[in-house]
């Protein structure tokens, strides 16, 4: 998986960041309903804390599916991706349909060498969270979301951001397709892969 002085807009009012462009809405996205169409991104607030750690969850489940939701929020190594949220450099985003529903979100935090995430590079290389409710899958919002997060990266000064990934997630071709490769850090031998990509 999933920042920078941020400065006074880290928690600034919520606001739409940006309808989804065009060119962020193939692949499903366009095939739904009118209100697919209307569906757009905005900046993370503190209000959507309580959805980061349900998306949270959504993520690491995958890979923890033996676990009951309770303990997989317990463990540590899930919640340093939402816990303590506010602090310099942490930001996402969130995607809504016409009705304002959440769909999903998307979000980056930097970690410490001597306290890394699943997908540290580097400090100073955020690391990607991502989840989209279950009946909203498949049809452009985690893409969208990718998108609009590596702009905020970008945005704010990075130059790569990185996540992990199980290697058997489907979720390794979406990935691929937003411009993330092997960062070279994870053995082959390794169930999941680190994935870094260049913002530009
Ligand atoms: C991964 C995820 C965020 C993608 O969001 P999405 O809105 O489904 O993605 P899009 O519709 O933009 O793109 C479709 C791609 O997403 C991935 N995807 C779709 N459904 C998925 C699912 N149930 N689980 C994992 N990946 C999925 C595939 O790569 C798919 O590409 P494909 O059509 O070539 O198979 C979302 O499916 C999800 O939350 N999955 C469960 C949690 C998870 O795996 N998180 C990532 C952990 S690293």
């Amino acid at each position: 998986m999933i920042v920078l002085g941020l400065a006074t807009n880290r928690f600034g009012a919520p606001r739409v960041c940006c309808q989804l462009a065009p060119s962020l809405t193939t692949g499903g996205w366009e095939r739904g309903s009118t209100s697919d169409r209307e569906r757009s991104i905005r900046r993370v607030t503190p209000e959507d804390v309580p959805f980061l750690w349900d998306m949270v969850y959504e993520a690491a489940v995958v890979d923890l599916a033996y676990l009951s939701r309770a303990e997989v929020l317990a463990l540590p190594e899930v919640r340093r991706y939402v816990e303590g949220w506010g602090r310099p450099g942490d930001a996402g985003v969130v995607a809504l349909n016409a009705s304002g529903r959440k769909l999903g979100a998307a979000w980056y935090r930097t970690f410490p060498a001597e306290s890394p995430g699943y997908g540290f590079v580097a400090p100073d290389v955020p690391e990607i969270s991502i989840g989209v409710v279950a009946e909203a899958r498949g049809r452009g919002a985690g893409g969208a979301l990718l998108e609009a997060l590596k702009e905020l990266a970008l945005e704010q000064g990075y130059g790569r951001i990185s996540l992990s990934v199980s290697r058997r997630n489907p979720a390794l071709r979406l990935y691929e397709r937003h411009g993330f490769s092997d960062a070279g850090i994870s053995s082959p031998s390794d169930s999941s892969v680190t994935l870094v990509a260049e913002l530009q």
